[in-house]
C-alpha cells in the first residue's frame, strides 16, 4: 500500500507560528508534527511515501525527510498550489499511486495507542476503510452515523445538529478505485474536493468500512494553538513515563524490518548529542539484548 502525507493548507488559525513555517514543521514537544504522520503510516507497513503541501512549504520537508533511504523509506513530493480539498491529494499523487491501493494520513494529526490501525492495514483488501472517534465536538468534523448493528449509514461533514459523537479522523485506506472515484467529484460550496465526498460515494457501494476506535486511543489535531499546546502536553507526559517516543521514524523502521540494526546505529552515530539520539542508543542497546516487545 502507497501512503500519502497531506501537509498543506493555510493554517490560518496558527498565525502568526505558521508565517514562516508551515503547521506541520511546527514543534510537538520534541519532534515536527510531521514525524507522527509519518510513524503512523510506517507502523502499519508502508514504505513508500508522497509528501503533499504548499509551493512555498515543500522545499523544507524535503530538507526535514530527503528521500526517506535513511530510514529504508522512499518519499516523493508533490505540489498543492492552493488548498483546494483533501480529496485534491488523489489526483495530485495520481502517478505515484499508480495501480496500488492508498492510504492518505493529515499532516497534522497525532494518533498514539493500540494495535488497531495496524490490523486495519494487515486486513486491508479492498474499498474504503475509516475510523470512528468518539469526541465531545463533533460538528468540527466529519461525522458517522452508525445504526443498530454499528454499521454505518450517513456521514456529513461538519454538521450543525451531528447525529453521533463519531468523528472520523484524517487517516483513511482506499482501494485503487479512489482516483476515479475523484475525478468524479465536483468541489463543494466552499470549493473543495470533499474527503467526505469521496468516503460517501464508497458507503454508496456498500464498500466503506467504519471502525470504531476504542477509549484508550489517542487522537489529537493540532490545528490551533491551544490543541498544539495540549499534543506537545500529552506526548511529554507519555514519552516521560515510559521512557518511549512517540512518532520516531527511525525507530518505527527499524521495528518494521526497513532498517537493519547496523544501519540505524550509523545514523544515529551521525547525529548531534541530544536526547533523541540517546532515545535511539537505548532502543539499539535493548534490541541487543531483549527479543521484541509483546504487542
Ligand atoms: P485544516 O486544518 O482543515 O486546514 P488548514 O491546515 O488550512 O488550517 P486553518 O483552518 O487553520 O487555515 O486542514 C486539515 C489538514 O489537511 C491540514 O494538515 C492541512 C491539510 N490540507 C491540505 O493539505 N490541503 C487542503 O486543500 C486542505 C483542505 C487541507
Amino acid at each position: 500500500m502507497k501512503g500519502i502525507i497531506l501537509a498543506g493548507g493555510a493554517g490560518s488559525r496558527l498565525y502568526p507560528l505558521t508565517r514562516v513555517a508551515s503547521k506541520q514543521l511546527q514543534p510537538v514537544y520534541d519532534k515536527p508534527m510531521v514525524y507522527y504522520p509519518l510513524t503512523t503510516l510506517v507502523e502499519g507497513g508502508v514504505r513508500e511515501f508522497c509528501l503533499i503541501s504548499t509551493p512555498q512549504d515543500l522545499p523544507r520537508f524535503q530538507q526535514l525527510l530527503g528521500d526517506g533511504n535513511q530510514w529504508g523509506l522512499s518519499i516523493e513530493y508533490r505540489e498543492q498550489a492552493r488548498p483546494e480539498g483533501i480529496a485534491q491529494a488523489f489526483l495530485i499523487a495520481d502517478s505515484f499511486i499508480g495501480k496500488d491501493a492508498v492510504t492518505l494520513i493529515l499532516g497534522d494529526n497525532v494518533f498514539y495507542g493500540g494495535e488497531s490501525f495496524q490490523r486495519a492495514f494487515r486486513e486491508f483488501e479492498r474499498g474504503a476503510v475509516i475510523f470512528g472517534y468518539h469526541v465531545h465536538d463533533p460538528e468540527r468534523y466529519g461525522v458517522v452515523e452508525f445504526d443498530a448493528h454499528g454499521l454505518a449509514i450517513s456521514i456529513e461533514e461538519k454538521p450543525t445538529q451531528p447525529k453521533s459523537n463519531y468523528a472520523v479522523p484524517g487517516l483513511y485506506l482506499f482501494d485503487n478505485e479512489v482516483v476515479n472515484i475523484t475525478r468524479a467529484l465536483k468541489p463543494s460550496p466552499r470549493g473543495e474536493l470533499e474527503i467526505t465526498d469521496v468516503n460517501m460515494a464508497y458507503l454508496r457501494r456498500g464498500r466503506l468500512k467504519v471502525y470504531r476506535l476504542n477509549r484508550g486511543f489517542a487522537w489529537l489535531d493540532a490545528g490551533t494553538s491551544s490543541s498544539l499546546h495540549e499534543a506537545s502536553a500529552y506526548v511529554q507526559t507519555i514519552e516521560k513515563r515510559q521512557g518511549v517516543k512517540i512518532g520516531c521514524p527511525e525507530e518505527a523502521a527499524f521495528r518494521q524490518g526497513f532498517l537493519s540494526l547496523d544501519r540505524m546505529k550509523s545514523l544515529t552515530d551521525s547525529m548531534p548529542k541530544c536526547e533523541y539520539r540517546n532515545y535511539l542508543l537505548q532502543v539499539i542497546e535493548e534490541a541487543r539484548h531483549l527479543p521484541a516487545e509483546p504487542a
